[in-house]
């Protein structure tokens, strides 16, 4: 007999015939025709051929309502009208050049003005880039190389933060707490010394560790809201004890708000008030184009100034590249405190009509949500660690998955939706009808099980 999930998925290949095509195709060229693990899902992704707005439309003709966003970049939506005017009108000026041009102050002192740690940036090409150059800040000014990082937190692919990101959570996983796994093949084992992992949320953890490894540790790096693990939100007080910890054991506290820069006009940090002594960003700050940027205290970003003797190096071709200026620039002028706080109020709307939902099917589902971010889990409680999202009911948040997506809702695998400005009330009606109805049938996989 078929499982749910072998159903659902034939379903999904009735309703994409062009795009299970176009994918065999890639898969000629590219190892499983894919070229970013996040992006992919079995039975294989919709080829998608254009994107307006809060919608996406793939080659078989399908809509969907778009809720990852590319992974939380698009705050806009897609091709937002403003956006594209401004990058029209520099696209015929050339688009990166060896040499200073004026929108990367412009969008240097729209950031330094908005986040409330940055007194000087500098712009990379990815979040990846952006941590891994804040952490190489960290250990210039503190001539010291480990680093603390939460177990599940993620901060993009290089050696050093691809340890614990999604660690197989069993009995014996947690006899040496602070050991880091190792996420995949390929990564340096000699790195591993340089990392210890704590629990997020466990302010006691890292500082048993800080107590014994403070003359190793340079930085605590943390997500203020951890994304990839799940949308989970710090406990009250956690945020300011990372603080006080990295104060009193003189290391730095750097937060990634890859992600959480879109909970305030200055990140997670102006929201809770707790200004770490660097930040990395990336994704919203580029208009839909590549970057990243990572700053913080001037004594520390100093390290940077080529003017010094012995300065930092910096590279990267597309630094700074013109289009991701002028689409970042365009970005955060539409991106006032008015057009968030309606974004949250409609994610609250969401989040209560997936809650009604829920409650109606009793089924053990939760959800988390910060502001514009949210997260479903097939767990009873909503998680306040990595540990506790994982060893989720097998198959079931895949059914999930695809049963959305059959209903022309665009989920993350895991189970991440996040808002963009353009959304509508009317889509998130759409949106919690096609929950309500997933959840029945979920229900009834529950019930023939017990
Ligand atoms: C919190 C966080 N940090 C870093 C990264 C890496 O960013 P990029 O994919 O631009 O390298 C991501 C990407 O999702 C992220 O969510």
């Amino acid at each position: 007999m078929k499982t749910s999930y072998e159903r659902e998925q034939e379903i999904y290949k009735e309703k994409t015939p062009q795009s299970e095509q176009t994918y065999e195709m890639a898969k000629q060229y590219m190892p499983g025709g894919d070229t970013r693990t996040i992006a992919f899902f079995q039975p294989y992704p919709p080829t998608i051929e254009r994107a307006e707005g809060a919608y996406l439309f793939d080659l078989d003709g399908n809509k969907y309502i778009d809720f990852v966003n590319n992974y939380t970049s698009m705050i806009h939506g897609h091709a937002h009208p403003y956006i594209v005017e401004k990058v029209r009108e520099a696209l015929p000026l050339g688009t990166a050049y060896a040499a200073s041009i004026p929108e990367q102050t412009t969008l240097a002192k729209i950031l330094c003005e908005r986040i409330p740690s940055m007194q000087k940036v500098r712009f990379c090409n990815s979040g990846t880039e952006a941590t891994m150059f804040a952490i190489r800040a960290a250990r210039a000014f503190t001539k010291k190389t480990a680093i603390i990082k939460m177990e599940g937190g993620y901060h993009g692919t290089h050696d050093l933060v691809e340890y614990s990101t999604k660690p197989l959570i069993t009995e014996k996983s947690h006899q040496d707490p602070w050991k880091p796994i190792p996420d995949c093949a390929g990564l340096s084992e000699n790195v591993a010394k340089d990392i210890f992992i704590a629990p997020f949320n466990n302010a006691r953890a890292v500082e048993e560790i800080l107590l014994q490894k403070q003359d190793e540790v340079a930085a605590i790096l943390v997500e203020p809201v951890m994304g990839v693990a799940g949308v989970i939100a710090p406990e009250p007080g956690f945020l300011e004890q990372l603080r006080k910890l990295a104060n009193q054991y003189h290391v730095l506290l750097i937060f990634d708000e890859v992600q959480t820069l879109r909970l305030s006009t200055g990140g997670a940090q102006k929201k809770f008030g707790v200004i770490p002594d660097l930040t990395a960003i990336a994704k919203i700050i580029g208009g839909g184009f590549p970057i990243g940027a990572f700053g913080g205290k001037d004594d520390i970003m100093k390290g940077f100034d080529p003017y010094q003797e012995h300065a930092i190096p910096h590279g990267g071709t597309f630094n700074g590249n013109k289009m991701s200026m002028v689409a970042g620039i365009a970005a955060m002028e539409l991106l006032t405190e008015n057009v968030i706080q309606c974004m949250k109020k409609l994610s609250e709307l969401l989040e209560l009509k997936i809650n009604e939902a829920i409650q109606k099917n009793e089924i053990p589902v939760s959800i988390s949500r910060v502001g514009s971010m949210l997260n479903l889990h097939f767990t009873e409680k909503v998680p306040t660690n990595y540990a506790e999202t994982a060893n989720q009911y097998g198959d079931l948040m895949k059914v999930l998955h695809l049963k959305m997506i059959n209903n022309g809702i665009f989920i993350a695998p895991r189970g991440m939706m996040n808002l963009s400005t353009v959304m509508t009330a009317e889509d998130i009606e759409s949106t919690a009808t096609a929950f309500s109805k997933a959840f029945e049938e979920i229900a009834e996989l529950f019930e023939k099980v017990n």
